[in-house]
């Protein structure tokens, strides 16, 4: 079973803020650009285009055109040292099916924009819809670009154990000694093994209904995956701007760690929801997948694990 906890935030200092803006995010950050205010992370997952409850479907080029609109101002809001975080799968063309991989479609737009990309992530999830004229999707990426070559990078807030931490050197001066680093190993950008948070691939699980941090958003991340992002990104203090904030995951994992969040979200009904999440955390009533919980491994006697009679493999 997925282990869920009650959070308790980390942090109790009541200056730290997560703010929700209600309003159109290209609209709203001329007026952020106005207050010259400045974010350390900016990381979100933007409207795919996809028909999905909260946005109507566009031409990619009127879409383009609207989103980098955004991007350029999201640049004049990113401190020097800061990154951004772009969380995308892909569109799929309604006539052809084709599909166009976000990632790919953003990368255009970020580079005339002077971001430099230090990572693609893979973030792999196990469920999901079943295709049957391509295959299943079970990934989507994380574009992880920063303004500049000086940026934060805390590399050992997101170590994890090696697979053989008693390795040494076969050769050279070094020869016999352990050749790991004592703190851990880095995640690399694909994380598996044996739990979320300690995976060689990003196995974060996607927020599905069987998730307790589910809500009714039809496309929620999760909060680990934001979090391994704070963590890494930003330090204690810093600020995060989540331009389509959504239910405020990127706004929790930010608060639960110590880090001031804005959140822009044009929808009411998600705003309260959210709201309603983050005064949870505050309370310590958030119920969250902890940190590290392993992916459910279902076990052989369970019903839907045995295979029907008539199945041929
Ligand atoms: C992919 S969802 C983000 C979900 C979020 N990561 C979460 O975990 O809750 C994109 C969000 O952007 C919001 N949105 C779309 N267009 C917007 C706009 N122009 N201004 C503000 N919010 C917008 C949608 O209502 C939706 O909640």
């Amino acid at each position: 079973m997925t282990k869920l906890v009650v959070t308790k935030s980390k942090t109790k200092s009541s200056k730290l803020i997560a703010r929700y803006i209600h309003n159109d995010t290209n609209k709203y950050l001329d007026k952020l650009i106005a207050q010259k205010k400045k974010f350390k992370l900016i990381m979100t997952s933007p409207p795919y285009n996809m028909d999905k409850e909260y946005e109507k479907t566009n031409s990619l080029e009127n879409y383009r055109s609207e989103i980098s609109a955004v991007i350029d101002k999201l640049s004049k809001l990113l401190l020097n040292n800061g990154s951004i975080c772009w969380q995308v799968g892909n569109y799929i063309n309604p006539k052809t099916k084709e599909v166009v991989p976000l990632d790919i479609f953003y990368h255009e737009i970020f580079k005339k924009n002077g971001f430099i990309l230090r990572n693609r992530i893979i973030w792999h999830f196990e469920h999901g819809l079943h295709a049957s004229q391509r295959f299943s999707g079970r990934y989507e990426t994380i574009m992880w670009y920063t303004k500049s070559d000086k940026y934060t990078f805390n590399l050992d807030s997101v170590r994890v154990p090696a697979k053989y931490p008693g390795k040494t050197y076969y050769r050279g001066e070094k020869k016999g000694q352990i050749s790991g680093n004592p703190k851990g190993k880095n995640p690399s950008d694909l994380w598996i093994v044996r739990n979320d948070w300690v995976k060689e691939i990003w196995n974060v699980p996607n927020v599905k209904a069987n998730h307790k941090e589910k809500t009714t958003h039809p496309c929620q991340y999760p909060i680990e995956l934001v979090e391994r992002c704070v963590l890494a990104l930003t330090k204690k203090g810093d600020s995060v701007l989540d331009p389509y904030a959504g239910v405020g995951s990127t706004m929790i994992a930010s608060y639960k760690n110590g880090r001031n969040s804005v959140g822009i979200e044009k929808s009411k009904k998600y705003i309260n929801i959210g709201k309603r999440r983050i005064s949870n955390l505050k309370n310590g009533q958030l119920r969250i997948r902890k940190l590290g919980t392993p992916v459910l491994v279902p076990s052989p006697n369970m019903a839907v694990v045995k295979k029907p009679k008539h199945f041929k493999y």
